[in-house]
């Protein structure tokens, strides 16, 4: 089988170089010469644990190919995967224009049957736009070539996404054709070993699933995160309160860790994207208002803790910050807590130096001189008033604290993801303050 893969961001470098894994040609388009020149060289523009030597394999056994000529991409193909940005505009909805263009160029250049599947995150009903948009191109051109659009949303985690693409929890498609779902059952066939099911549905329900997936994990964590911040009133342990609730399997102990808000490039925009559609059809969907609300309250709160802590004003304060990134194993700075964090404290007047293990560069490109950068996590303490944990690297659960006295001017940590024991701080003579659970 062969296909094309259009996007060669990270769910479409991640699913091109994972189909050629199991044996299928691959062609992967992008309209940026210089990334398809680096991928030749098979080098892997974004931090992606193991997708580096998956991408030197394919490339090596001659499975995978990188073109900027969309024609060419498509020629030999059975399925077409569209998998470009579909970045939120000025509203909150999503920008379709890439989507829809690389539909009428497909329109333009297809001789002959092809399953076009939209894999980017998009609002219900786009698939039919994409129909619509290749349609038009046809008729332009006046031929008829048989075609089916599909939807296949990814779940696909930052982080874990090459594990999670060749062993997924499931696989949701939306057809209209049994043709076109007997391509992609057989495409998908070598992912189903684990046993975990490929759900065939119809276009709309399969777009909604990735909505509906990330908004209910999103409202998890505002959950998680309303119920630690009460936690601290009232004198109760948001560890023990995970804990017990999590036991019931009903609610299940994944995903329900308080911390310093939910980010990246999913959550946010997704959960936006579902409230203006619900709002254009007129429903107001209450819970993920709120459960936005609540993230944005969340990235400041250790930031009041700070306050509370300093008083308003913290010029001349140093702060050593670990962990930039939106979470672990990824880059990804995308509506990252550390960047509230840092715009809030840098406005009440602190110095700040971090460390990250990946998203240096990143930060840096981001946020130029105005925070310092560390070589590593003891590099940024140098001289601290106090340590800032944003994002849970586990590089970071074990430091050495007798390292940590000697560097730092105050024996004081704010944890924003309470990856310490508030009791062991305790013991060695630190200030703690972390998230739900300050009893
Ligand atoms: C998310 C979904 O988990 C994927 O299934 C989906 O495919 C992807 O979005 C997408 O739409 O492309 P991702 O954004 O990579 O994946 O990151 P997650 O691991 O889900 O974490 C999202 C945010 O939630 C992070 O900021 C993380 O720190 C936060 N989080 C997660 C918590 O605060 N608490 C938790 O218990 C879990």
């Amino acid at each position: 089988m062969n296909i094309t893969v259009i996007g060669t961001g990270y769910v479409g470098l991640v699913t091109g170089v994972c189909f050629a894994e199991t044996g299928i040609n691959v062609v992967c388009v992008d309209i940026d010469e210089k990334k398809i020149e680096k991928l030749r060289k098979g080098e892997v523009p974004i931090y992606e644990p193991g997708l580096d030597v998956l991408l030197e394999r394919s490339i090596d056994k001659g499975r995978i190919s990188f073109t900027t000529n969309l024609k060419k991409g498509i020629k030999d193909s059975d399925a077409v995967f569209i998998a470009v940005g579909t970045p939120p505009d000025e509203d909150g909805s999503a920008d379709l224009k890439y989507v829809l263009g690389v539909a009428r160029e497909i329109g333009q250049h297809m001789e002959d049957y092809k399953v076009i599947i939209t894999k980017s995150t998009v609002p219900v009903g786009t698939s039919y736009k994409v129909k619509a948009a290749v349609e038009e191109e046809l008729s332009n051109r006046n031929v008829r070539i048989p075609f089916d659009v599909a939807s296949n949303p990814e779940f696909l985690k930052e982080g874990s996404a090459v594990d999670d693409f060749l062993k997924p929890d499931r696989i949701v498609v939306g057809v209209e054709s049994k043709r076109a779902e007997k391509v992609m059952r057989k495409l998908y066939k070598p992912f189903l070993m684990n046993g975990h099911p490929l759900l065939f549905m119809d276009i709309f329900s399969s777009e909604m699933t990735k909505y509906a997936a990330n908004s209910m994990l999103a409202t998890k964590i505002s959950f998680m995160n309303d119920i630690a911040n009460l936690c601290e009133l009232v004198g109760a342990n948001v560890d023990l309160v995970r804990k017990g609730i999590g036991s019931d399997s009903r609610i299940g102990n994944k995903f329900i860790y308080p911390g310093t808000g939910y980010g990246g490039s999913c959550f946010p925009k997704d959960v936006q994207a579902l409230v203006r559609t619900a709002d254009e059809y007129g429903h107001s969907l209450e819970v993920l208002k709120a459960v936005e609300n609540v993230n944005y309250r969340q990235k400041s709160v250790l930031v009041e803790k700070i306050k509370a802590h300093f008083g308003d004003n913290l010029k001349g304060k140093q702060f050593g910050l670990w962990g930039l990134s939106f979470k672990p194993k990824t880059d990804d700075m995308r509506e990252a807590p550390s960047l509230v964090i840092i715009d809030q404290l840098k406005a009440l007047g602190a110095n700040i130096r971090a460390y990250d293990p990946v998203a240096m560069e990143e930060t840096q490109r981001i946020l130029g001189d105005k925070i310092e950068y560390a070589k590593d996590e003891y590099d940024a303490i140098i001289e601290a008033d106090a340590l800032i944990v944003v994002t849970e690297w586990s590089e970071f659960r074990m430091p050495n604290f007798r390292i940590l006295d000697k560097l730092m001017n105050e024996k004081l940590i704010f944890d924003g993801r309470n990856i310490y024991d508030p009791e062991e701080m305790r013991e060695i003579g630190y200030t703690y303050y972390s998230i739900g659970r300050n009893v």
